[in-house]
């Protein structure tokens, strides 16, 4: 199936990163929000991104107006109807995305696939709230998405091999690796993920090292482009919590426990470098 419309739901970091690299690959595509003015802001984000790219010979300035020519800026979900490809990308609430997939599987033509960049959350339960199973499917893509080339594929219960296809081809486009992975709770990624920066909060928690010993070990040691507890600021702390409890809760393994640590901090606000304050301070 060919995919030339699509929509972004939630103009976000990921939304819009999403948005971008959609834009780029030729989609025209629709980003939506409730507010219409975090989607222009969101635009202008995106127009400085690519700004940077003609500064570095990355792209040309006809591509960067042909990129933000096909972004449209809209806070009504009705403008779907001529979409081939949803991608939903708001907060991580199972009300707020059931609602929001109910409304899709009205306004969008039957052949449309609805998807969602849910770090954790059962594509499956959110399938079964349209009566087009068969056409949801996860699209995981990794923060910065501009920058980072895996997207997750996720395949409900209920997906079809028309659309898992469809969706591995969408994101070679984008230029991304697609990875097809089972609907279960963390997916592959937040699986692996959380618990080591999750274990890198108890080694704080517990006096092992300092925050910044413990960034340098994973940065020097493994590679790592940035330490956990750097990482866990820039995911969010509260994403990092929302995904430790539903691993906690889906696998019912005391291995997946959260740190009291980091309760502490989501609890204080300090949600890291969103909220200003995490592990580190940020201006
Ligand atoms: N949007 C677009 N581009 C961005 C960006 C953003 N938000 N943030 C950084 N970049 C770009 C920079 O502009 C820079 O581009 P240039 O090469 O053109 O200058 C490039 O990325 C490198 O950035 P920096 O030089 O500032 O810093 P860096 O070398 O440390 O790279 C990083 C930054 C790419 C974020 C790198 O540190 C990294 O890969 N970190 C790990 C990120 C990661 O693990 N992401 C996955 C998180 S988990 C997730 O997303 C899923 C989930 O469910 C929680």
């Amino acid at each position: 199936m060919s995919i030339s419309t699509v929509m972004v739901i939630g103009a976000g970091q990921m939304g819009g990163g999403i948005a971008q690299v959609a834009a780029a690959a030729g989609r025209k595509v629709y980003l939506n929000d409730v507010d219409l003015d975090i989607v222009k802001k969101r635009i202008s984000f995106i127009e400085g991104l690519l700004a940077k790219d003609v500064s570095k010979d990355r792209i040309t300035e006809a591509q960067k107006a042909a990129t933000l020519a096909n972004l449209i800026p809209t806070n009504d979900i009705a403008m779907a109807a001529d979409a081939d490809l949803v991608i939903e990308a708001v907060i991580e609430n199972m009300d707020l995305k059931s609602k929001i997939f109910t409304q899709l599987d009205e306004v969008t033509k039957p052949s449309c696939i609805l998807a969602s960049n849910t770090s954790s959350l059962p594509i499956t339960e959110i399938a079964a709230v349209t009566k087009r199973p068969e056409q949801v499917i996860g699209m995981h893509f990794m923060n910065p998405v501009p920058v980072m080339k895996l997207v997750e594929v996720i395949r409900g219960l209920a997906t079809s091999d028309e659309t898992l296809k469809a969706i591995f081809d969408e994101s070679v486009a984008y230029g991304k690796t697609p990875v097809e992975v089972r609907d279960v709770p963390g997916f592959v990624s937040n699986r692996l993920l959380m618990p080591m920066i999750n274990e890198a909060i108890f080694c704080v928690y517990e006096g092992v090292a300092t925050v910044e010993d413990a960034d340098t070990v994973m940065k020097l040691g493994m590679n790592w482009p940035m330490g956990p507890l750097t990482l866990a600021d820039f995911i969010g702390l509260d994403t990092c919590l929302y995904i430790m409890e539903v691993l906690y809760d889906g696998y019912a393994d005391s291995k997946y426990r959260p740190c009291p640590l980091l309760r502490q901090y989501v609890k204080a606000g300090w949600l890291g470098k969103k909220s200003g304050r995490g592990f580190y301070t940020y201006a």
